[in-house]
C-alpha cells in the first residue's frame, strides 16, 4: 500500500488522527482532524500549534490514556498512544473522536426520563395528598365529592401520559409498519370527529369536514391517533364557538381551528416531546405536550410531509401531505 491509498483510508475515518514524530513535528494529519481542530496541515505544523486544551492534554497524560475536552462548542473525545517501531518509540498518534451526536442523543434520552418522571410525579402527588385528606377525616363531606372528581382527573391525565409515553416507544421501535394496510383517510376522519364530537360541543366548537375518500398506505391505529391529536388540539385550543375544518383530499389532511393560534418563536418547537407553549392552559385541559411529537414521528414513519401555518389570534393550520398511493 502507498502513502496516498494509506491518507485517503485514513482521511474516510470518522475519527480524527494526527501523527506526531519524537521531535513533536506533525507527520500526518487527516481531514477529521483538520475539521475538528479548526488547522490544516499548514496552520498545524508541530505538537505546539495545538490548541490549548489539546496541547496540555499531551503533556498531563501517559499514553494510552484519554480525555474529552471542549472543542469550538464540540465535545471531542482525545486519545493519545505512543508509536513504536522494532521496539524503539517513534513517536505518538491523537486519535479525536466527535462526541457531538451520541452525547445530543444521550441527553435527549436523559431529559425525556427527566420529563416524564416529573409529568407522573405532580398528578401521583396530588391524587395521594387528596386521598390521605380523605382517610385521615380532614375532608368535610361536601369535599369529598370534590376530591374524587381531582383525584378522577390526575388520574386520567396519567393514563393518557402513559399511552402516549406507550405509542411512542412503539413507534421508535420502527417495526410497526408491517402492519400497514390501505385505509381510506376520509372514514377515519369522520370516525375521529364522531369521538370528538362532545368534546367539542362541551366548547361550544362547531366541527366540519369536506373532501372525500382518500387511500392511504399506513397503519390503521396510528393514522387514527394522528387525526385525534390534531383534532383533539384544534378543538382544545380553540375560542369559545369557534370552528375548526378537517379537509381530506388532494393527498392532503388538513386541520385548521379558529382559536389562539401559536406564537412564531414558538413554531419549530410544539413538535418536540413535552413541550407546550402555555404550560397552565395546557395542563387545565388536561394536555402533556407529547401528541404533536407523536404526530411528527407518525408523518415520518408513513413519508408524509407535515407543515404548520399559524398566526396568533387567529388560528392554525396543519397540514399532512401522504406519498402518491400505490397499489
Ligand atoms: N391548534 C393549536 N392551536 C394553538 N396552539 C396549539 C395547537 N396545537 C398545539 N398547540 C400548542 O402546542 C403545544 C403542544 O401540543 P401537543 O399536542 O404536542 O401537546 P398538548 O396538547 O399540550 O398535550 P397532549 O399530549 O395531550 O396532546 C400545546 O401545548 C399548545 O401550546
Ligand atoms: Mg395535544
Amino acid at each position: 500500500m502507498n502513502e496516498t491509498m494509506l491518507s485517503g483510508i485514513l482521511d474516510a475515518l470518522e475519527d480524527g488522527v494526527a501523527v506526531f514524530d519524537l521531535e513533536g513535528t506533525v507527520l500526518f494529519l487527516n481531514a477529521k482532524a483538520c475539521e475538528l481542530l479548526h488547522m490544516t496541515p499548514t496552520t498545524l505544523r508541530r505538537i505546539h500549534d495545538l490548541p490549548e486544551d489539546v496541547h496540555a492534554f499531551f503533556g498531563g497524560v501517559r499514553s494510552g490514556r484519554s480525555e474529552t475536552v471542549e472543542l469550538f462548542g464540540q465535545a471531542v473525545r482525545l486519545h493519545y498512544q505512543d508509536t513504536y517501531q522494532d521496539g524503539l518509540r517513534t513517536g505518538a498518534v491523537l486519535i479525536l473522536t466527535d462526541l457531538g451526536e451520541q452525547q445530543r442523543a444521550d441527553r435527549i434520552r436523559h431529559e425525556f426520563t427527566a420529563n416524564v418522571s416529573h409529568e407522573l410525579k405532580t398528578p401521583l402527588t396530588s391524587i395521594s395528598g387528596y386521598a390521605e385528606m380523605i382517610e385521615n377525616g380532614m375532608a368535610k363531606d361536601e369535599d369529598v365529592r370534590r376530591f374524587a372528581e381531582r383525584i378522577r382527573r390526575e388520574s386520567n391525565r396519567m393514563l393518557s401520559l402513559v399511552s402516549d409515553i406507550i405509542t411512542l416507544s412503539e413507534l421508535d421501535e420502527r417495526e410497526i409498519l408491517e402492519q400497514a394496510e390501505t385505509v381510506d383517510l376520509y372514514a377515519l376522519a369522520q370516525e375521529t370527529v364522531e369521538t370528538l364530537k362532545s368534546a367539542a360541543m362541551l366548547r361550544g366548537v362547531s366541527v366540519q369536514l369536506s373532501g372525500g375518500s382518500m387511500a392511504v398506505h399506513g397503519v390503521r391505529s396510528l393514522l387514527s391517533e394522528l387525526i385525534y391529536n390534531l383534532l383533539d388540539n384544534a378543538i382544545r385550543y380553540n375560542r369559545d364557538n369557534g370552528t375548526v375544518s378537517v379537509r381530506v383530499a388532494d393527498r392532503k389532511l388538513s386541520v385548521r381551528d379558529t382559536g389562539i393560534g401559536i406564537p412564531k418563536h414558538h413554531q419549530s418547537r410544539i413538535f418536540e416531546r413535552f413541550y407546550r407553549v402555555d404550560k397552565s392552559r395546557s395542563k387545565a385541559t388536561g394536555g402533556t405536550g407529547l401528541g404533536l411529537a407523536i404526530v411528527k414521528h407518525i408523518c415520518e414513519e408513513h413519508g408524509a410531509d407535515l407543515k404548520l401555518k399559524s398566526a396568533e389570534g387567529i388560528g392554525t393550520e396543519i397540514t399532512v401531505t401522504f406519498p402518491a398511493f400505490e397499489l
